[in-house]
């Protein structure tokens, strides 16, 4: 169980991997989660489905190498076991016929939005999809999402591939043109989905983000991935990963992401020590 039967390097720091999971993928739904050990001493880290394959019990996991364990995870290869696989965990994403609906990815947000497009195309919604990175070689699964989509917008920061700039704007200048608009999906870095809130407000769209709160168990017991929402407390894990992006407490949530970060450098180093004394480690901060 859990053996990664594909691996593919999509970038640098971010790899594709399909791992053999037929109760997951069985069951699992657009927007949902898995959280994995790479081995049996190590952190669970969550990780959003990007795909599955429900007749060959697989599921497609991407993911960046910004710590640790994503970097521990980035040394498995094709035929290796991950030590656990528990999924699929959190609400699925309401998928229904409303219309026309946008839905905007960002780095690895791209791989999370992607089957909430196929999904909401598949329901009979014309799908305009936004995709950004800071740089060419950062836009990823552009084939998928070109597929998943009606229409499909790319943007660069630095104008490498696309069209200059950030997906908010391509955004902002749908929401101009069109007033059928109904929803926008929003997932990628905190800032950007809290940006896209702000942009989308003015129009009444609404909206929904996919948060990625530091999680433990996954489960709604460990109050690790708590977040605010109008008020009212939540937990990511159960109640979410999606919500009602105009109802986040973002400054909240944006504190809360970085509350480990003493913890994370150390366990980064201690394993760069011990398996990279050359001191090649990427990890700056
Ligand atoms: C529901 C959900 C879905 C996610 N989906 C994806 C995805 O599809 N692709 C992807 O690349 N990343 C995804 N993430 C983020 C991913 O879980 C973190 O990048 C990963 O846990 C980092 O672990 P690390 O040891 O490599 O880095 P660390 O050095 O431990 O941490 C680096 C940063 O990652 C975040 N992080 C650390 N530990 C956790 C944790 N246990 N849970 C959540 N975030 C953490 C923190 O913001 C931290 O500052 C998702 C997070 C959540 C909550
Ligand atoms: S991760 Fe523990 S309550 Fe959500």
């Amino acid at each position: 169980m859990y053996q990664i039967v594909q691996k593919e390097k999509l970038h640098e720091i971010i790899y594709s991997m399909w791992i053999e999971a037929p109760q997951v993928a069985q069951s699992v739904q657009p927007g949902q989660f898995i959280i994995l050990m790479v081995k049996e001493k190590g952190e669970r880290i969550p990780l959003t489905v990007a795909d599955f394959d429900r007749e060959k019990g697989l599921i497609r996991i991407v993911f960046q190498i910004v710590g640790k364990t994503t970097e521990e995870l980035s040394t498995l290869e094709e035929g290796d076991r991950l030590f656990s696989f528990i999924g699929p965990l959190g609400r699925k994403s309401e998928i229904e016929h409303y219309g026309t609906v946008v839905t905007v990815g960002g780095g690895t947000g791209i791989a999370c939005i992607h089957p909430i497009s196929r999904a909401l195309k598949e329901a009979g919604n014309k799908v305009i999809s936004i995709i950004g990175a800071r740089t060419k070689e950062l836009i990823i699964m552009e084939e998928e999402l070109r597929e998943a989509s009606s229409y499909l917008w790319i943007t660069t920061d630095d104008g490498s591939y696309g069209r200059q700039g950030f997906v908010t704007q391509v955004l902002k200048e749908l929401l101009e043109q069109d007033k059928t608009i109904k929803k926008v999906w929003s997932i990628g870095p905190a800032i950007m989905m809290r940006v896209t809130c702000e942009t989308t407000r003015p129009y009444a769209v609404d909206t929904l983000v996919s948060l990625n709160s530091v999680m433990v168990d996954g489960t709604g017991m460990c109050g690790s991935c708590r977040v605010t929402m109008g008020g009212e407390t939540k937990f990511v894990c159960t109640d979410g990963p999606e919500f009602d992006g105009q109802l986040v407490d973002w400054i909240e949530f944006m504190h809360r992401l970085s509350r480990y970060q003493e913890a994370e450098k150390r366990s980064w180093d201690l394993y760069h020590e011990l398996n990279h004394p050359c001191t090649c480690g990427r990890r700056t901060n």
